[in-house]
Order: structure tokens, then C-alpha cells, then sequence
């Protein structure tokens, strides 16, 4: 229960909000500390992303309402991704459009299913909502999590949402296509979140392309972001993929004129730069795998992971411990006691020396 009370004749919230506690951002490093703890791209986006004209009174887009909200970017999208625009949704980031998806399929008393060791926004969602939430397990493999398929689609109980986020995050487990078709199959009456904030860090053809789902499922709702692969998280751009149907209703509780315009131009720049992402993503890529083979066997193992950052699990090192010894380097990382995963650290995959300081760091341990 919240210390602050209201009075009994204030303002009416809803008890379950009143009880909800908020979700909390972890403290902010100081500004010389190496952020590997927030998942963000250090590469940064492409430079065409940096270098908008900032004009003065003759950009109509800077002090006239937008009367066709985020037609820019939508435009973009639909000729990226070849899914026409009544197919898409655009909201101020991933989180905002969860946010959204929440507000128009959940009510008080619902259930909803998300992965154990998920992105704690997720319940503190279900609990702003009033609504019950049950887990799934994940199994914890040798060199990766998996989802455990019983426990995803298990028809015992019948939720109203169901939130599948893959690459998931923090494990970096990934979802196959097979397995997110029969979820859909066996679950008619919730509505499917699938959060794919990780998108595109793995190469084609392994990454399996889920978009085209929606196109034979009304109850699929595919959500991503440009803060991740496109390295834009301060612009706070989102977007989600669902049948017309389910993006008509999606859109009214979309921002009432949409995202801001200097945010979608520079969305557009990011798709018009396939090249440094597709570079950004193999040079990730190999980052990861010199991390991998750079620690001692014995005390860490990296789990295979579809996003830029790893699970690392520590093996006879207290996690804490290695968080708190990459920290006195002014290296930030995450131990994973929070998601229920207590001798796990999360790992944010940085740039070359950023990664050759880790290396060093880790091999005093
Ligand atoms: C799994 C997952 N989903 C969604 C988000 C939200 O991303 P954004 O709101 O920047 O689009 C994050 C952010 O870290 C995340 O880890």
C-alpha cells in the first residue's frame, strides 16, 4: 500500500492501482560509467539519424497539428516490412504501445500469462489493470533457456492475454515459429502479445519472421520498437503489426496526434540504412562470441541469446559480487536476483574496448 494516502473524498483512483507498487527504473550510473546494464545499443544509430536539418518557421510539421497522425513513418514502414498501414500502430515507444495493448484487452478479474523471469513491467501491467497474472516456466539448459512448451500453451486455464516476448529478455531465449503458431491455435479467446523489442539481432534465415502471422490470426499483436536495433531509444518509437481489425480498435488509444515528427524522420533515416544495421548486427554478433570465448569456462557460461546482451551464469562467483567488482571499474551491468535468477548476470553487448575491458575485469575473479 502506497504511504501517501488520498483523502476519502478526493480523487477517485482504483485500489488496485493505489496498490500497485510503481515500476522502477534502476538508479542512474554517473556519467562515467560504461552503461551495460539497459540494454541499449552502443553503436549508436546511423549517422544520417544525426544529422536532421533543424529548421526555423518554414517546417510546417514544427507548429501544425499533424492531421494524418504518424503518416510518415507509416508510410516508411509499410514499404519496409510490405504490411499496408491499416495492418500497424505507432505509439512513444515499445512500452507505451504494451501500456496500450493493456488498456484495450485487459479488465479487472482477467488472467494474464507471461514468462517467468520476464520484464517486470509486464505484471506491474496486469496489477494496474486489477487483473491476475499466472507464469510459464522457462528451462534453464546447459547453454540457453528455452520455453517450456507445456506451460505456454497449456489449455488448463484460459487467459485473456497472454505475453510471449521473444528474444526474451533477460535469458535471451527465442520463440520458434511452430511453437507461437500452436499458442495461437489453442488460445482463440486471448488476445497473443508478441513483444519482439529485440528484433533483428539475429540473421536471417535463423531468425524466423513472425509479422506474416497476423495476416491469418486476429488475435495477434506483434510489438517492436526503434529503440533497440535502430539504437533511437531516446527518440521513444514503437510500433505494432495486428489484423485491421484489432489496429482499428488499438488506434484509440493511440496518442491523439501521434508521435512527434523529428522522432519519425529520424525512424525513416534508420530503415533507409539497412547497410550499418545489417553491419551493426554481424559486428554484435561477433562481440558476443569473442566475450564467449575470452572467460573461463569453469565460472561463466553465456547463454545463446537472439538480442545484444547475454546471460552470463556464474559458477562459484556470487553474481552480486561480480556486478559490484565490474562497477568499481565503472563498468554497470545487472545482477539478476530481481528476475529470479540469482548467480545470473545481464550483459549489454558494448563496443570492442568496452568488451575488451569486461574481459580483463572478469578474468581477476
Ligand atoms: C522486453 C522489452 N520489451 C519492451 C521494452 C521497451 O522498449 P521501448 O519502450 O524503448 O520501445 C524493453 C526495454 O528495455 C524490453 O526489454
Amino acid at each position: 500500500m502506497s504511504e501517501l494516502q488520498l483523502p476519502a473524498t478526493g480523487p477517485r483512483v482504483n485500489d488496485w492501482v493505489l496498490e500497485t507498487p510503481a515500476y522502477s527504473l534502476p538508479t542512474e550510473p554517473e556519467r562515467n560509467m560504461v552503461r551495460l546494464h539497459m540494454n541499449e545499443n552502443r553503436y549508436g544509430p546511423a549517422p544520417d539519424c544525426l544529422t536532421l536539418d533543424c529548421k526555423t518557421g518554414d517546417d510546417h510539421s514544427v507548429f501544425e497539428y499533424p492531421y494524418h497522425r504518424n503518416r510518415v513513418l507509416s508510410e516508411r514502414l509499410e514499404a519496409f516490412l510490405g504490411i499496408s498501414q491499416e495492418h500497424l500502430t505507432i505509439n512513444h515507444g515499445s512500452a507505451a504501445l504494451i501500456q496500450q495493448i493493456f488498456h484495450c484487452s485487459i479488465k479487472s478479474g482477467d488472467l494474464v500469462r507471461i514468462a517467468s523471469h520476464s520484464w517486470a513491467y509486464y505484471p506491474t501491467l496486469v496489477n494496474l489493470c486489477g487483473a491476475r497474472v499466472e507464469f510459464f516456466a522457462l528451462d534453464e539448459e546447459t547453454d540457453r533457456f528455452t520455453f517450456d512448451e507445456g506451460g505456454l500453451i497449456s489449455t488448463r486455464t484460459r487467459p485473456q492475454l497472454i505475453v510471449l516476448n521473444t528474444p526474451h529478455m533477460p535469458t535471451g531465449a527465442i520463440a520458434s515459429k511452430k511453437l507461437v503458431r500452436k499458442l495461437l491455435e489453442d488460445h482463440p479467446q486471448a488476445l497473443v502479445l508478441l513483444d519482439e523489442a529485440y528484433w533483428g539481432f539475429v540473421e536471417k534465415p535463423s531468425s524466423e519472421e513472425f509479422a506474416e502471422l497476423v495476416l491469418e490470426f486476429p488475435n495477434l499483436i506483434i510489438t517492436r520498437t526503434f529503440s533497440k536495433l535502430f539504437a533511437l531509444a531516446g527518440e521513444r518509437i514503437g510500433y505494432g503489426i495486428g489484423s485491421p481489425a484489432l489496429i482499428e480498435s488499438l488506434r484509440k488509444w493511440e496518442p491523439l496526434f501521434g508521435i512527434h515528427a523529428a522522432s519519425q524522420r529520424r525512424a525513416v533515416r534508420a530503415l533507409d540504412n539497412v547497410e550499418y544495421y545489417s553491419h551493426l548486427r554481424s559486428t554484435i554478433r561477433k562481440q558476443t562470441d569473442r566475450l564467449a570465448s575470452a572467460l573461463d569456462p569453469d565460472k561463466f557460461t553465456l547463454m545463446k541469446s537472439g538480442g545484444n546482451y547475454v546471460l552470463v551464469r556464474c559458477t562459484g562467483v556470487d553474481a552480486a559480487l561480480v556486478e559490484e567488482h565490474l562497477k568499481q571499474s565503472k563498468l554497470v551491468v545487472r545482477a539478476c536476483q530481481h528476475y529470479g535468477l540469482p548467480n545470473f548476470v545481464r550483459v549489454t553487448i558494448g563496443l570492442s574496448h568496452e568488451i575488451d575491458s569486461l574481459i580483463s575485469i572478469m578474468k581477476e575473479l
